[in-house]
């Protein structure tokens, strides 16, 4: 039984978190910087990693608070070292290798893209259902849409990634021509909510038959092509009836599920899965969710509060990590690239 206290800072938001055994969330504690990237509508580097500097130590004070435990009572500490931006980074790693060492506790690196898969299993209890592995993983945030083979927690191998924008970056964007508030995914799938799937039909970009690659920039220009007109310049989204704005909406985003749903197909009849893991801040897409219940295989997604980044994940992992033995020391690096790649 081990409590870990999880640090995360890779983008924008700053968090901590104290997770037992690798399952019990005991706190989350998330800064969001959404009021300071809003304008912007996209998250600016420099403006992150100032931001992270003001919050880590409020952050994480207030999670060991939270969880009613003590820093001598922590076991290891986890940080998310990769993949991010790197000034983010390096504010979380420093933190985390400072407390390792004033603490004289083990120093655990985990992949920010790895915990979101992991984050399946954040609140289950040993009686729940757990995925079976070979499992496909899906990996669907702002950042990243990636597809994985996962073995088991820590073998985990990259099978096919977007080639153009993330998926949950194409809503920000479509939001954008909407008109609609930063970040996009939740807005959009409140009004798909109420709008026709079938009314108008978005393109779904599948490439070559057998790929297992994404991509997201052509169906995003066919939102503004079909919101603003010829060559996206002869209206905007105030023209559109509250109605119309729903069916872009719910055709936008049924595009989206559909294509999701076909390499993630494809995904399980190359690694012969038994079970479908979903994470990243997509995952808490209500449409996508009821898509994938009547699923052909056991499907697996992360409670709502930690389908977007947060440092439970990252403890959680980082247990599983510690358990096996994978410890850093205090020459660890802030790495840009997630350990994830194609074998
Ligand atoms: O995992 P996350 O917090 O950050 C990255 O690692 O990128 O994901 C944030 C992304 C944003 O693009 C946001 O629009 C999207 O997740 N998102 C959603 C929903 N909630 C958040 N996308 C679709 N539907 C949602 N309900
Ligand atoms: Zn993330």
């Amino acid at each position: 039984m081990a409590l870990i206290l999880g640090i995360e800072s890779t983008c924008d938001e700053t968090a901590a978190a104290v997770v037992e055994n690798g399952r019990a969330v005991r706190s989350s504690v998330i800064a969001s910087q959404v009021d300071l990237h809003q304008v912007y509508r996209g998250v600016v580097p420099e403006i992150a990693s100032r931001a992270h500097i003001e919050n880590i130590l409020p952050v994480i004070e207030q999670a060991l608070k939270n969880s009613a435990r003590t820093f001598e009572q922590i076991d290891a500490i986890a940080i998310a070292q990769r993949p991010g931006l790197i000034g983010s980074l390096l504010i979380g790693v420093t933190a985390a290798k400072a407390l390792a060492w004033s603490l004289e506790k083990p120093l655990i690196g985990v992949d920010h893209v790895q915990a979101h898969l992991y984050s399946v299993h954040l609140e289950s209890r040993p009686t729940n259902r757990e995925p079976r592995f070979p499992a496909v993983g899906l990996v669907c945030s702002g950042g990243h849409t990636a597809l994985y083979a996962v073995r088991s927690w820590t073998d985990i191998e990259l099978i096919g990634q977007t080639i153009d924008d993330a998926v949950g970056e194409a809503y920000d964007k479509v939001a954008a021509i909407l008109n609609l508030s930063y970040p996009g995914g939740r807005p959009i799938d409140e009004l798909a909510a109420q709008g026709d799937p079938k009314a108008i039909r978005f393109p779904r970009s599948t490439l070559d038959p057998d790929s297992l690659d994404f991509s997201f920039s052509g169906l995003k220009t066919a939102v503004l092509y079909r919101v603003r007109g010829h060559k996206g310049r002869e209206r905007d989204a105030s023209s559109l009836s509250q109605q119309e704005l729903r069916d872009v909406c719910a055709g936008f985003q049924q595009a989206c599920i559909d294509v999701l749903l076909l390499k993630i197909r494809r995904a399980i009849a190359r690694v012969d899965a038994k079970s479908v893991i979903v994470g990243g801040g997509v995952s808490a897409n209500r449409g996508l969710r009821a898509a994938m219940q009547s699923f052909e295989l056991p499907t697996f997604f992360p409670p709502i509060e930690y389908c977007t980044d947060n440092a439970a994940m990252i403890a959680g992992l980082g247990d599983v990590l510690l358990s096996h033995g994978v410890t850093a020391d205090l020459s660890m690096d802030a790495i840009i690239r997630s350990a994830l790649v194609k074998r």
